[in-house]
């Protein structure tokens, strides 16, 4: 018996503009199955399985979503064979080298590079937003004073759908969107530079518009109320090239949970709130702080490096090297390349002999030849080396994490945006149930 997918799916499917060049057979018992193959304008495939459960009563199974699409994107694409890394078409390479953080901001979001009027116009309303309801200066104050920084940034970015409940509408016109999109990249940035004060019993800094935006960050965050400050060109270079490196990254675990919380109709602040705490996890953007406090564990034990390399192959110890291996990349991360070349650039310039450095390129070294590594196509990822220029740059390594945030910020709301317009259902995994099957009640006094 060879059941197909109705005709007529299989046509509306192909009028989606994907190149569905043929179908894939699948045998289940006596019955085949044919299930659409579409292919994506970089050539990946994908066996679309949208009716999969309704013709044929299964599901698939795929713990961690290893093999898993969850969407149809047009903002980030990666090759994780390769090490490619392109936002809307264009190198990572030539946009961490070319661009501005603000601009590839605008190009996630928006999809094409920003005209010098655009952009203008874009810094100016961004420039207009970047304070924060002095009542939510309270909220500051009521966080205890060593409390980790990505747990008040989740807690403030929510917070922002209080003073601005137009946000929580999940119909809101373009116009209406961009202006809560605004607000929030404009915000952000305040909000990280205020925890960072905070944290050291400093008071805050406003903003000051004249700057760009990466400028103004610096100045809020390392700026002393009393003088003028001048913010060295090196660290605003620096700082715009690690957001860019750090603005998207496709269907990543923070990026999925924005897409997936927001597929609820919940508002923009909420879903990056939740985005915000998965980042956190020292398995995803926690990452860039574990390494730091790796390394220097390795340099108080005496810089053995070696010995710390075999703990990360023993399968008995749940030591791991922070800052290696990927998901997606099974050979180098592009980014931790132009990041680790990037820390020589920007240590000579300030000046700065950081010996955990050296043994960050060592323990890089010896990894890269050693089997186990080369085999399980373990390679530094963009964790590795971003907190050793983020410790240059004068931030203390818990809020490494915040600033992984910031950067990503544009690829979350982009990817929010996207699936709003797709008009994507709320997304709603299934499950192979494997518990007690029917019991009945026992009373307390029969147990
Ligand atoms: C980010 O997805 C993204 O795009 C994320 C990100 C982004 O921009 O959004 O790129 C940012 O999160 C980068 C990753 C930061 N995390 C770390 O650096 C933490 C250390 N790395 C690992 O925990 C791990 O490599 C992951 C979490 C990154 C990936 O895990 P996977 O894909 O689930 O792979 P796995 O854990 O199943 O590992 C496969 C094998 C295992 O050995 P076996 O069980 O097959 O024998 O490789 C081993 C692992 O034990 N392994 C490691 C290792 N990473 C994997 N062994 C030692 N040290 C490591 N770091």
């Amino acid at each position: 018996m060879v059941l197909y997918i109705c005709e007529e799916d299989l046509i509306k499917f192909a009028k989606n503009q994907f190149h569905m060049s043929e179908t894939a057979e699948l045998k289940l018992g006596k019955s085949i199955y044919h299930l659409p193959i579409l292919k994506g304008t970089e050539n990946e495939k994908a066996i679309d399985i949208e009716k999969l459960r309704e013709q044929t009563g299964f599901i698939t199974l795929d713990s961690g979503f290893k093999n898993t699409g969850a969407t149809k994107s047009a903002i980030t694409f990666l090759d994780g064979e390769k090490g490619i890394l392109k936002y809307r078409g264009y190198p990572i390479e030539q946009l961490a080298d070319q661009s501005t953080f603000l601009e590839v901001a605008y190009l996630l979001i928006y999809g094409n590079l920003p005209t010098k009027a655009q952009i203008d116009e874009f810094h100016h309303q961004i420039s207009r937003h970047t304070l924060v309801h002095e009542d939510m200066k309270k909220f500051f104050d009521g966080f205890p004073s060593k409390s980790h920084p990505m747990g008040q940034l989740s807690s403030l970015v929510c917070s922002l759908s209080s003073f601005y409940p137009e946000s929580l509408n999940p119909h809101q016109t373009p116009e209406e969107l961009d202006l809560t999109i605004i607000k929030l990249l404009g915000k952000m940035a305040t909000i990280v530079s205020w925890i960072y004060k905070k944290s050291l019993g400093h008071p805050v800094i406003y903003p000051q518009n004249k700057y760009d935006y990466v400028t103004n960050f610096l100045y809020m965050t390392f700026g002393q109320r009393t003088e003028e400050v001048h913010i060295d060109p090196v660290l605003v270079s620096a700082m715009n090239k690690l957001l860019i490196l750090h603005a998207d990254h496709e269907q990543n675990c923070s990026t999925s949970t924005v897409r997936i919380v927001g597929s609820s109709d919940c508002n923009l602040y909420a879903s990056i709130s939740a985005g915000i705490s998965a980042l956190w996890g020292p398995l995803h953007g926690g990452a860039n702080q574990s390494v730091i406090e790796m390394l220097e564990k390795i340099r108080n034990d005496g810089g053995d490096v070696d010995k710390w390399v075999l703990k990360a192959k023993d399968k008995n110890d749940p030591f791991r090297l922070m800052g290696f291996g990927h998901r997606v990349y099974k050979n180098f991360d592009p980014r931790a390349k132009i990041i680790k070349k990037a820390c020589d650039d920007i240590l000579s310039k300030l000046g700065i002999k950081d010996p955990v450095l050296e043994i960050a390129k060592k323990l890089e070294e010896v990894a890269l030849s050693d089997a186990y590594f080369i085999e399980k196509k373990l390679y530094p990822n963009v964790d590795f080396y971003s907190g050793i220029i983020y410790r240059a740059l004068g931030f203390p390594t818990e809020m490494f994490t915040v600033l992984f945030a910031l950067g990503r910020l544009p690829g979350w709301i982009a990817q929010w945006k996207e699936m709003r317009e797709q008009e994507e259902p709320i997304g709603r995994p299934r499950q192979i149930y494997i518990g007690e099957n029917t019991r009945d009640y026992i009373p307390m006094h029969k147990r």
